[in-house]
């Protein structure tokens, strides 16, 4: 082939691999550059939470108005979320300063392992020690993970066929849908021990989520109460969200996330169909603001004006660029795009708090928990989590 021909099949194949949308997504050039300015942004920032931390403790919020400062125990859920974004944070900028305050922190954690009080430890123990063990892998992290998932697994009830959420009077058997964030310790675990009963657990726990906890739209309830000796459904409820029949947004951000982690971890498709589902609820909802960060309900009273909830657009970012390499055309491309989307947009001002402020935290403007008056448009640790995850799976995408 002489030159002029070849120049005109590259150009062919530049117009037609566009026009019938065979290119795959690309993180582009200009928001790369920002992102790894934000990384160096993010751990000069977290040298200023550092600060604040009473000793033994763990970031929770920040409260702007009062300038009030909270922290909490390890045992509360979000504990692993400060040493995992340490970790992300470490990965990106080589800061040794970050990654030995992840270490001091883990081992304040590290007693977690032995609580089973709480199905919670997928969030306090695999967000932080995983990813630890991932960095730097060490027999020491590997036992500590291992003790964590069978205190998990300690919790599945085979009658129910779900590992139980919250402690509470027998019969009663709550189980919400951010479990589904939890299962991903259990399939570390059956990778590490060849012990094929911990995935058995995850599978069966996400398929009787995926059974009762979603309605036909596939938005989900935050709370399904199930009788503890016969499996039977007792309630559908909300805890956190505006009304036991909203779509309480972060809810709905975790069982997307949830069900992607599912296709990852098994390649069923079935579960690759219900993230799929899940996502066309958040995308195509009416409520779903033009920038992409939910309302902290998608029912919320006052919408348009009702506060959104930063956190729900961060995982929803990271969530939709790991589902989107599941995908083909165009779901892949949309996905990829409107997760770019939310990260431009988190990483703003209007999001992006100015250094040396918001405690330390990296963004604003999470809701935690409207009903009870808590955490209302303040940071929350795993919203800094979730976005830092995201612009790393920004970074690193391939298809
Ligand atoms: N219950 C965990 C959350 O607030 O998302």
């Amino acid at each position: 082939m002489n030159k002029l021909n070849l120049s005109f099949c590259a150009l062919a194949l530049f117009f037609f691999g566009n026009a019938s949308g065979q290119q795959a997504p690309k993180p582009n050039p200009a928001l790369l550059k920002t992102i790894n300015a934000e990384f160096k942004d993010a751990g000069r920032q977290y040298h200023v939470l550092m600060k604040n931390l009473p000793p033994d403790q763990f970031p929770k919020t920040f409260y702007p108005v009062t300038g009030k400062f909270e922290a909490c125990k390890s045992d509360w859920w979000v504990s692993g979320f400060y040493p995992g974004t340490l970790l992300y944070l470490y990965q990106q900028t080589k800061d040794q300063g970050l990654y030995n305050e992840a270490e001091r922190i883990l081992k304040v954690l590290e007693k977690e392992k032995n609580n089973k009080t709480t199905h919670d430890l997928g969030f306090m123990m695999y967000c932080s020690f995983g990813l630890a063990n991932q960095i730097k892998p060490k027999p020491a992290y590997k036992d500590i993970l291992l003790t964590s998932a069978k205190s998990l697994a300690s919790r599945f009830n085979p009658t129910v066929g779900c590992i139980e959420s919250w402690d509470s009077k027998v019969p009663d058997f709550l189980v919400i849908i951010d479990n589904m964030m939890n299962l991903e310790l259990l399939f570390w675990a059956t990778r590490a021990t060849g012990d094929s009963s911990y995935y058995k657990i995850a599978v069966t726990h996400a398929n009787t989520t995926m059974k009762n906890h979603f309605r036909p739209d596939y938005s989900s309830y935050h709370v399904v109460d199930y009788n503890s000796q016969t499996g039977a459904v007792q309630k559908r409820r909300t805890d956190q969200g505006y009304a036991d029949e909203s779509a309480w947004a972060r809810g709905q951000a975790w069982g997307l996330y949830g069900y992607t982690l599912m296709y990852r971890e098994t390649r069923d498709k079935k579960y690759l169909d219900q993230a799929n589902h899940i996502a066309r609820f958040i995308l195509d909802h009416p409520n779903l603001p033009k920038d992409k960060i939910p309302y902290w309900d998608f029912n919320a009273p006052g919408i348009p004006n009702a506060l959104r909830d930063a956190s729900a657009g961060a995982i929803i970012a990271s969530a939709l660029l790991e589902l989107s390499k599941y995908n083909g055309k165009p779901a892949k491309q949309e996905y990829f795009t409107i997760a770019e989307q939310i990260i431009r947009r988190l990483s703003s001002v209007a999001y992006k708090a100015a250094p040396g402020t918001n405690g330390g935290f990296i963004l604003m403007h999470g809701v935690g928990h409207m009903p009870k008056k808590s955490e209302i448009d303040v940071p929350l640790t795993y919203g800094d989590y979730y976005y830092i995850e995201a612009l790393k799976r920004y970074k690193n995408y391939t298809n």
